[in-house]
């Protein structure tokens, strides 16, 4: 699968929900730290895995986002995150669901890829083998940041408390394509906020949240978990575009369908064998971005 040396591409998404104006030059220069992060591992010859797990690392890092430092709090004030790196060559994936210690969870997503033999691991579990592959593990406090804290308090104060899936979207997730062809995409998120403890969304579930194949495209999906699962979202843009559809067009028509058939809220980006992207989202806003054909880093929000 893999070809003659060429231009990499790299695509990189931190949600699609209505983004309040004060936080977009945050959301804007994080996806510009994730691109330029992952940009430079591919110029220097890297693997689209490399790139794709940097760029993650560093939304992860940032509190902006829902996945890692800043997720959002589950009904028990507890965060619980999900993840997921698929490797486009071997359509091997590594994921994890629920871990609550793991300060980066797409680190223990890429040392299950590579270690196996398992796919997706949750929980205790997963932390256990996270440490094993000598990912460190972190206190679930240093997870949380004073506004989901108090987003938290806010929603038990309600009466009843509400489990509902209020607020959701700033899930992050990056997609790849190396100067050896090679494709790969990630998504990682704390899942919805307020969710019932032990809730597993999209995100690191292979072919719903993420999906990666050499032959065809690698997507990375955001939005409410439940309606995305529903029509198995990033492998059915992928799909598309091995029947023949552009990447753009793939993203619109993905998108669509969790309109009309689910109701659903998400976007998703991807990008295909030739490097081309495509991104759409049906909320308010989505931020993401991709290197230009000039190297120059454009972020949308
Ligand atoms: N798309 C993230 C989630 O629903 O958990």
């Amino acid at each position: 699968m893999a070809s003659q040396p060429s231009q990499p591409s790299l695509i990189v998404h931190g949600g699609a929900w209505k983004i309040p104006p004060e936080l977009e030059a945050d959301c804007r220069a994080g996806c510009a730290r994730a691109l330029a992060a992952g940009w430079q591992i591919l110029v220097q010859g890297g693997s689209a895995l490399d790139a794709v797990e940097a760029a993650i690392v560093v939304l992860e890092d940032d509190p902006v986002f829902d996945a890692g430092v800043g997720s959002h709090l589950n009904a028990d004030g507890v965060v619980q995150m999900d993840a997921i790196l698929m490797d486009g060559e071997t359509l091997n994936a590594g994921a994890v669901a629920a871990v609550e210690r793991i300060r980066n969870p797409i680190r223990a997503a890429r040392g299950i890829l590579e270690k196996g033999p398992h796919i997706l691991l949750a929980g205790a579990g997963a932390e256990r083998f996270a440490a094993a592959c000598e990912i460190p593990l972190c206190e679930p406090a240093e997870l949380i940041v004073p506004r989901e804290r108090q987003r938290w308090e806010a929603l038990r104060a309600q009466a009843p408390p509400s489990t509902l899936p209020e607020r959701f979207g700033s899930t992050v997730g990056a997609a790849a394509r190396d100067a050896q062809g090679r494709l790969a995409a990630g998504t990682s998120t704390g899942g919805t906020f307020g969710k019932y403890p032990g809730r597993i969304g999209d995100s690191p579930l292979v072919g719903c949240g993420c999906y990666a194949d050499s032959e065809s495209a690698a997507a990375s999906a955001t939005g409410w978990g439940e309606s995305i699962m529903k029509i198995v979202m990033a492998k059915m843009a992928v799909d598309r575009v091995r029947a023949g559809v552009s990447p753009a067009a793939a993203a619109l028509q993905s998108v669509h369908r969790l309109s009309e058939r689910v109701r659903g809220s998400g976007g998703l980006i991807l990008l295909d064998r030739q490097g081309r992207i495509g991104a759409a989202f049906n909320t308010p806003n989505m931020v993401y971005g991709y290197v230009a054909a000039d190297g120059s880093l454009v972020v949308h929000v």
